[in-house]
């Protein structure tokens, strides 16, 4: 398991023990996370799934693919440092991860 933090735009963390070799939204969706709806369930194909981390985790978990660069173009609040949840597996190297959840999904 580990720690993630899910972090809504009015402030409201939610800690949760995710599970290894899962993805981020997986961990989001288990715990009743608000605002990551998972339309298409992790196949990279709604982007309800979007979150913004903050440049130093961006950084260390790699730049998006082209078909989740696709999916982010046209995604609301778009950041430099967005990421579809679903695309991101939950390893230790992510333990305390805080996670951003964009306001327009809430
Ligand atoms: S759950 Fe649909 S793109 Fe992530």
């Amino acid at each position: 398991m580990t720690k993630v933090t899910f972090v809504e735009a009015n402030g409201t963390e939610h800690d949760v023990d995710a599970r290894n070799n899962r993805s981020l939204m997986q961990a989001a969706v288990q715990n009743g996370v608000p605002g990551i709806d998972a339309d298409c369930g992790g196949q990279c194909l709604c982007a309800t799934c979007h979150v913004i981390l903050d440049e130093q985790w961006y950084s260390k978990l790699g730049t998006p693919d082209a078909d989740e660069e696709q999916m982010l173009a046209p995604t609301p609040e778009r950041s430099p440092t967005s990421r579809l949840s679903c695309q991101i597996q939950v390893t230790d190297e992510l333990e305390g991860i805080k996670v951003i959840l964009p306001e327009f999904q809430m």
